[in-house]
């Protein structure tokens, strides 16, 4: 594998008024980026994991407005819009546990309905996206700051799926902390799961932290409990798709009994998320868990590993009850419990 890849590379980026990004399907094989210039291939990227991982599905969903916004024939705001309703519900529909995509669509639906006409929406549109991707690394930044007190010499960290630079615009969420925890001097080890079906954890996560110079073991997902049983773990940090008031964490399938395990062995269990995971309105009966494609667990890399004609349940997403959380960290400060109080606190001290 000769690819080099740096934390500062950039998951997906505006360039000459095209949507680049890093074909995240080609990993660890191949660094290859891909351009696109309608927001429908955009859509289509976010839905085939070319580009995944919340707060990254989040700005992709933003740039591809901005797309839309920049290709849309419109020649009064009132059609405008019209033109970016529509594009709003393909991307919005493209993959619906990550709350981030809706936060950035909505949020460029506000600049746009803010408009003076349609040079000016066009403008401030592009605008945003960009600065909403600037901030994105910014915020993981200072979350990784915050998060890293949490963490002591010679700690050795799970984490599950890929929380990292690759699934984010840069820096990451949980693998941001582990980045600030070495920056900050201490020895730490990392234990990655590979994370059935997709494999982000081999693929991706072992893939950016050897490339970062920061030591990786990878298990199988059924090693976790050997590993915790054996005192391999001192802590585990994930990221999240959506968090909610009362503290229940939506992450890839896997972390919930990660969770468990980690209860079972007193071991601290930390997520690490921007305040754009957070969903204030919504109780766990109206989250929806996203169901994938049954190939993605009847084969393995293209080839057939189970029987034709079975059954799969293939959830892309489990709840991780607050019970079972130690903290949350975020660009605005760690909360503990009990939830409902703590992230009300971080949020009014926001405003
Ligand atoms: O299906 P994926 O690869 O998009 O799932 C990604 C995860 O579950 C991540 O842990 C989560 O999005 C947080 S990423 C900073």
């Amino acid at each position: 594998m000769k690819t080099k890849i740096h934390s500062s590379l950039r998951t997906v980026e505006w360039k000459n008024n095209k949507v680049v990004m890093i074909d995240q399907t080609k990993l660890p094989h191949k660094l290859t980026f891909v351009k696109y210039e309608d927001y429908k291939d955009v859509a289509n990227a976010i839905k085939t994991l070319v580009v995944r991982g919340a707060p990254a599905i989040g700005v992709s969903g933003v740039f591809g407005l901005a797309l839309a916004a920049l290709r849309s024939k419109a020649k009064t705001k009132e059609k405008l819009l019209e033109d970016l309703e529509k594009a709003k519900k393909v991307l919005f529909e493209t993959r619906p546990t990550a709350v981030n995509l809706e936060w950035g669509l909505d949020k460029i639906m506000k600049v746009a309905k803010e408009g003076r006409d349609v040079s000016d929406i066009k403008e401030s549109i592009i605008q945003t996206a960009k600065k909403m991707a600037e901030d994105d690394i910014l915020t993981n930044m200072i979350m990784g700051k915050q998060g890293a007190e949490l963490f002591e010499n010679n700690d050795t960290i799970m984490t599950h799926c890929n929380a990292g630079a690759l699934a984010t615009v840069g820096y990451g969420t949980a693998l941001g902390v582990i980045r600030a925890t070495k920056e900050s001097g201490k020895r730490i080890k990392v234990i990655a799961t590979e994370t059935r079906p997709v494999m982000q954890g081999s693929r991706l996560t072992a893939f950016e932290l050897k490339h970062d110079g920061i030591d990786v073991s990878l298990i199988p997902d059924t090693a976790v409990g050997y590993a915790m049983s054996k005192g391999l773990v001192s802590k585990v940090i994930v990221g999240a798709d959506r968090i909610l008031r009362t503290g229940h964490v939506y992450n890839k399938i896997g972390t919930y009994q990660i969770a468990l395990m980690a209860q079972q062995h007193k071991i601290p269990f930390y997520v690490a998320a921007p305040l754009s995971t957070f969903d204030l309105k919504s109780s766990p009966d109206d989250v929806i868990i996203e169901q994938r494609k049954p190939s993605e667990v009847t084969e393995v890399a293209g080839k057939k590993t189970a029987p034709d004609g079975i059954g799969v349940i293939n959830p892309a997403f489990d709840m991780t009850p607050p019970e079972l959380v130690t903290g949350i960290i975020t660009e605005a400060g760690i909360a503990k419990p009990p939830y409902q109080e703590s992230i009300k606190k971080l949020f009014e001290s926001r405003l």
